[in-house]
């Protein structure tokens, strides 16, 4: 008989979550022996340079906590390097938070700053753990629509305003896009400033793909726009970046006065991201321009060697504009108006040996993700080739296929 302490089970926060359908999907995908295009982590070597500098710092002794919000060489690393980049003038004192990756920079952020019964607004489909995250914050999440079409993700500035009120705090942007690929344009980042100006609203970006852009575009961080410095909390990390999405470093800039508060929460939480890594860290990105500047052309090679197949397989699908996945259609696939992407996305396993994301994972009503799957494609050439021959099986009518993006000058 069980005790009572268990009958009563999880708390009224917690019942409600689901089991993270992207590594169920990884746990059926090994069952099946399948190609896992799933959860998006590479499945190729993170480079060297970053590799050395961390094992380096274990033999010279960094083994024993760092300061919490972030060992000083990383925290001055961060800076330069948005000073480098996007000409943001950051104090590495007063602004930084290291964190355990983006995932903990943003959850001690919404802890932070977020009241019970004040309002977020998200972009749907949304990387999943914006939910979880906003029910742990307390807060109510208003969800806008991007609909898919051939001119990219869109949203309506109407839709947008519609969604803004005087219990709204915050917005999450994430740009460049997990699970759709769009990239913010600079048009579309001042409607959602204006919006953040208007109603006194605290702008949260997550930037964890950054580096990862395709046809020219331009990665814009919002806090670079007129009146957004001070109100604007940009989160990002070395995971995506540099291949390393196991070393859990990420971070948060705020403005002092909200820093303070994300370092609190932090500090609670986990009290510091892992010290030698931070070093590896601080050394890749102190040494990493180069490396930044061609990552994108690197997944432009993945990118192309994964899209057209998919479309001539008779997924529909938009070309991403940036970070590493794929939102697809599969109405040619599904076998009855019952079967659904979770029921397809086990069967494809199954039958073809692939693994996918159900949609239906990245909206708060599982019902507008029905007749969607995300591939990833930070993979390597054979796995992204075996993965191809796989879905060639499918048979579905191959449509006409859409042309490649020219490139932006
Ligand atoms: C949009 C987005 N943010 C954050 C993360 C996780 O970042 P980190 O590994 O730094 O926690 C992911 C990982 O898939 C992501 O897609």
């Amino acid at each position: 008989m069980p005790s009572a302490i268990l009958t009563r089970g999880v708390s009224h926060r917690v019942e409600n979550f689901t089991e993270s359908v992207i590594r169920e999907m990884t746990r059926l995908a090994m069952e099946y022996d399948a190609i896992n295009l799933a959860q998006g982590f590479p499945d190729f070597a993170a480079p060297a340079f970053i590799k050395e500098a961390a094992i380096q710092a274990i033999r010279d002794e960094v083994n024993q906590y760092s300061v919490t919000w972030g060992d000083p060489a990383l925290r001055q690393a961060i800076a330069e390097k948005y000073r480098r980049f996007y000409r943001m003038p950051i104090d590495p004192d007063r602004h930084v938070t290291v964190c355990c990756g983006a995932t903990e920079a943003m959850i001690s952020t919404l802890i932070a700053l977020l009241n019970p019964g004040d309002e977020t607004v998200i972009f749907e489909p949304f990387y999943e753990n914006y939910g979880p995250d906003s029910i742990l914050s307390g807060a109510h999440p208003r969800f806008v629509p991007l609909r898919g079409g051939p001119a990219g993700w869109n949203f309506d500035p109407q839709e947008l305003a519609a969604a803004f009120n005087e219990r709204t705090r915050a917005i999450i942007i994430n740009t460049p896009n997990n699970p759709t690929g769009k990239v913010f344009t600079r048009s579309e980042l001042e409607i959602i400033r204006d919006l953040c100006v208007r109603w006194d609203v605290l702008a949260i970006t997550d930037e964890i793909y950054e580096h990862i852009l395709y046809d020219g575009r331009q990665h814009i961080p919002l806090a670079t726009l007129d009146g957004m410095a001070e109100r604007t909390i940009t989160i990002s990390g070395v995971s995506k970046t540099f291949s390393v999405t196991g070393w859990r470093i990420g971070w948060a800039l705020a403005p002092a006065a909200l820093a303070n508060g994300i370092r609190k929460v932090h500090d609670f939480l986990t009290v510091g991201a892992p010290a030698p890594l931070q070093i590896g860290a601080a050394h890749a990105i102190n040494h990493g321009d180069d490396y930044c500047r061609n990552l994108s052309a690197e997944y432009e090679l993945r990118r192309r060697w994964l899209v057209p197949p998919l479309q001539a397989a008779g997924f529909r699908c938009q070309w991403p504009e940036g970070a590493y996945y794929v939102l697809a259609g599969i109405e040619p696939f599904l076998s009855s108006a019952e079967e659904t992407d979770e029921a397809f996305a086990r069967r494809l396993v199954r039958e073809i040996g692939v693994a996918g994301v159900p949609g239906s994972s990245f909206y708060h009503d599982p019902r507008l993700g029905r007749t969607q799957i995300r591939f990833c494609f930070p993979k390597q050439d054979a796995t992204l080739n075996a993965a191809v021959e796989r879905l060639r099986r499918l048979g579905a009518p191959a449509p006409p296929e859409a042309p490649a993006p020219a490139p932006r000058s």
